[in-house]
């Protein structure tokens, strides 16, 4: 290999132009590929950041040439890039309607098979300033393999499990870049790891290898290694190589990384489970009977909903923390019952006039891949709604 090289374990970054340095991997040997090449957006316009009128201009790497150039540019690095793929191996690539219509082209001619054109709606697009538009809140994403009758790797069931147990769609809402993953400095095109979460879990396995050949602050790698896979990045500004090994040093940190991987897995389509304290006597009938119960109000014990209710598939009983047990909602909402109706029902309802029921499926407890220690929170008597990945793990 020639050039500048900068490695950690399962992180490497090929500093220079990915004309030539795409050349230096060895064919055959990537599982996927993610691209966010430039979009040729910077020829002056105006946009909103934090608020604020910005331009638009990202750097001399993002400035148009001729539709030419833009053409010759993406097919020279597709072409590049498919003899590295295994040959069940996939690339996804992101862009907006100023480069992706050229890239679906290219991606054509060279032998690729499309697969989907995701759909990235952002759920806090900034507003339009000109006024002469819709207002722009989606990015493009073409996910293609290598070959046109050669099948590839799919993680369908995990991503149905993300998608609350139904199909996963190709229009994927997740919010922008948050600052929580600027920490170490910024990019001006920076992708959100929620992104790159769903893209990796979808597309590759636990060791798989992963490359970026515009690797900019070094997204792929960070959500790759957080997943378990192995990163090549190639990245030409010295500048933003940097900034991605800053953001790979602080992975040493189990701290870190622990908060990192679990603001990465908060994704806003994922199901939630109601974490729900009940008394010895009452949570040993609520599992004879299907149906659990909370103070309605704003009584102690009682259900603060907050973003997350929508999405609730599962109930986990405790009592103080201890025993938890995970099962399946039966039903979506709740009712609100008297105490009475309760007592009727042989449960201690004695605190309050009303309250919240589900009912769930009392038949079947669902193992958990990871033990939850509810007593390390102080209120284990409020009823909180969690991820369902905190209980299963979605790897
Ligand atoms: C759209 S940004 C990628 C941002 C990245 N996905 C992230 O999350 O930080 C494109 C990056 O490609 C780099 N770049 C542009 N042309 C390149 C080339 N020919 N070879 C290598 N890197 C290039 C730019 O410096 C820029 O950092």
């Amino acid at each position: 290999m020639t050039g500048k090289i900068f490695t950690y374990p399962g992180f490497t970054i090929l500093q220079g132009d990915c004309m030539e340095r795409l050349k230096e991997i060895e064919d055959n040997s990537i599982d996927a590929i993610f691209a966010d090449p430039p979009y040729f957006l910077s020829n002056g316009g105006i946009s909103v950041q934090s608020g604020k009128q910005v331009c638009v201009n990202k750097g001399e790497w993002d400035k148009g040439g001729t539709p030419e150039y833009i053409y010759n540019f993406n097919r020279q690095w597709l072409a590049l890039c498919r003899p590295k793929l295994k040959d069940n191996g996939t690339i996804w690539i992101s862009g907006t309607h100023h480069n992706i219509h050229v890239v679906m082209r290219c991606l054509q001619e060279l032998g690729y098979k499309v697969l989907n054109t995701i759909t990235w709606q952002k759920s806090d697009p900034p507003p339009n300033l000109s006024c002469k538009y819709f207002n722009f809140s989606t990015e493009l994403i073409i996910w293609a393999r290598k070959h046109e009758k050669k099948t590839h790797k799919f993680n369908y069931e995990k991503m149905k499990q993300l998608n609350g147990g139904s199909q996963m769609t190709d229009v994927w809402r997740i919010p922008a870049v948050g600052l929580w993953e600027k920490q170490q400095g910024k990019h001006p095109t920076q992708k959100p790891l929620r992104l790159l979460y769903r893209i990796i879990l979808a597309s590759t396995n636990e060791g798989d290898t992963i490359l970026d050949p515009f690797s900019g602050s070094g997204t792929t790698g960070i959500a790759g290694n957080l997943l378990g896979r192995q990163f090549i990045g190639i990245e030409q500004e010295a500048e933003f190589v940097q900034l991605s090994l800053r953001r790979r040093e602080v992975l040493k940190d189990e701290k870190t990384r622990k908060k990192l991987c679990d603001k990465m897995r908060e994704s806003p389509q994922e199901t939630t489970v109601l974490v729900n304290h009940m008394r010895e006597d009452d949570r040993h009938l609520a599992m004879q009977t299907g149906f659990t119960y909370m103070r309605a109000g704003d009584s102690k014990g009682s259900l603060l909903v907050k973003q997350g209710f929508e999405r609730l598939g599962y109930v986990c009983l405790h009592t103080n923390g201890n025993n938890p047990r995970l099962f399946k909602l039966a039903k979506k909402g709740f009712q609100i019952w008297t105490a009475e109706s309760l007592r009727e029902k042989g449960f201690s309802a004695e605190n309050a006039p009303y309250y919240a029921v589900m009912r769930f499926d009392a038949t079947k407890a669902i193992p958990f891949d990871q033990p939850i220690n509810l007593h390390k929170r102080n209120y284990t008597t409020v009823a909180q709604i969690y991820p369902l990945s905190n209980f299963i793990e979605i790897k």
